[in-house]
């Protein structure tokens, strides 16, 4: 299902216990994959829960960062901040791209996951028992549109986009 002829598309590293997040920060930190998260979400406009954003620190240059929080006092230097996940759709749309990215978190993702078209996701091939936030269940998407393998250090780890069946 799309919003207003745009492909609403998730980026997501995720466990393959489907873990995501801890104490507020990423799980794991594959400097490629970060790298692959730019260049897919570079010059898209990227939507993101405030702890996502807190955790980041920054606006992500080069794309239009939407905030969602219900804290009507929140701002966020160089960010646009909506506070439902209906404006922040609607405020990505000013963005003449047609992909919209939601770049999290856990709470953002199982909101959106319904209305999602397309998973760009990094499998890691590990667990992390103390894990917090994890990605919702997605088996309305399998489809595999690309799956690669890749090493970096000690990690395994799968690049899968899915689409939805
Ligand atoms: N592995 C990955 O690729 C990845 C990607 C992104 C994030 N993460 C991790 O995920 C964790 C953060 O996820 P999270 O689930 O705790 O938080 P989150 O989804 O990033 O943000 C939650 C916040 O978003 C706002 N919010 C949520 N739904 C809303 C709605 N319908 N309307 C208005 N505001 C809404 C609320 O902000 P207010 O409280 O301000 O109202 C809420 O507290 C961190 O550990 C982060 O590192 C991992």
């Amino acid at each position: 299902m799309s919003y207003q002829s745009r492909i609403i598309s998730i980026v997501c590293a995720v466990g393959e216990d489907c873990s995501i997040g801890k104490n507020n920060r990423l799980i794991w930190r594959i400097s490629e994959d970060l790298q692959r998260f730019k260049n897919i979400t570079w010059g898209h406009p990227i939507l993101m829960g405030r702890k996502t954003f807190e955790s980041i620190g920054h606006m992500l240059p080069g794309r239009e960062n939407i905030i969602i929080t219900r804290d009507m006092m929140f701002e966020a230097h160089g960010c646009m901040v909506a506070h439902s996940l209906e404006y922040a759709l609607k405020v990505a749309t000013r963005v003449e791209r047609e992909e919209i990215f939601i770049i999290g978190g856990g709470e953002i993702f199982k909101q959106v996951l319904p209305f999602t078209d397309l998973l760009y996701l990094t499998i890691i091939h590990a667990r992390e028992p103390d894990a917090e936030v994890f990605f919702p269940a997605y088996d309305d998407f399998q489809k595999v549109i690309f799956s690669e393998v890749h090493r970096e250090g000690s990690l395994n780890f799968t690049y899968l986009t899915l689409e939805r069946i």
